[in-house]
């Protein structure tokens, strides 16, 4: 199933409140929510404090990307505040199985993200236990960067493998993803799409969100 999860990195972070409000009436599926840390990623944005205020303010699933040296540290936090997805960087500090074994046990879905110049391989000994690997198609710190086509070789062996075990995994590509790029993303088999700069910078989110879903769709 198609899931578009509008990045929140790009919204106006003064009214946050009417954005996350915003994107329910346009239809979104998800949003996604990116922690930065200014030590794993060169750029810094915002804390689980904020996750919580934000939570009475939509009850769709909070996809909460963690661009952070230290996620089991945090990860405690961001459940209490509300998240329903976790993804880590399995580039990150944390030991892989412990990680999303702990975000399990806290009740929430657990997805591993990698780096353009991680192999996907990497997330193939925990499919078993992850709702969803991401496949970066940017370098994680920035939105409005160039979609990397050249990542969609990745896409393709991680879908293959999922299909392979019969397993429900989702595939959520994060990075450059426009009305130019979405096709070749599902295409590839993806089915999460992150989508900042073109759902914020749209003149209607809401026919850009229909319009990324339509073009994916055909391959779902
Ligand atoms: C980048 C973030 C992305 C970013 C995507 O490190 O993880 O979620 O907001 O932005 P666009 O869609 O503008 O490339
Ligand atoms: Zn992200």
């Amino acid at each position: 199933m198609i899931k578009i999860s509008p990045s929140i990195l790009s919204c106006d972070y003064a009214r946050m409140g009417e954005e996350f409000e915003n994107m329910k009436r346009c239809g979104a599926d998800w949003l996604h929510i990116d922690v930065m840390d200014g030590h794993f990623v060169p750029n810094i944005t915002l804390g689980a404090p904020i996750v919580k205020c934000m939570r009475p303010h939509s009850d769709l699933v909070f996809d909460v990307h963690l661009m952070i040296s230290d996620p089991k540290k945090y990860i405690p936090d961001f459940v209490k505040a509300g998240a329903d997805v976790i993804t880590f960087h399995a580039e990150a500090d944390s030991p892989v199985e412990e990680t999303i074994d702990l975000i399990r046990s806290l009740g929430c879905t657990a997805a591993l993200a990698v780096k353009p110049a991680t192999p996907a391989e990497v997330a193939f000994p925990y499919l078993e236990k992850l709702g969803m690997v991401l496949v970066m198609t940017v370098e994680p710190g920035f939105g409005g960067q160039s979609f990397m086509a050249d990542m969609m070789p990745k896409v393709q062996a991680l879908r293959a493998e999922i299909t392979r075990r019969g397993l429900a995994t989702d595939i959520q590509v994060d990075g450059g993803i426009s009305l130019n790029t979405v096709e070749t993303a599902a295409k590839a088999g993806a089915n999460v799409l992150v989508a900042g700069s073109a759902i914020f910078g749209a003149d209607d989110p809401k026919a850009m969100i229909a319009a990324l879903r339509e073009s994916a769709a055909k391959y779902f």
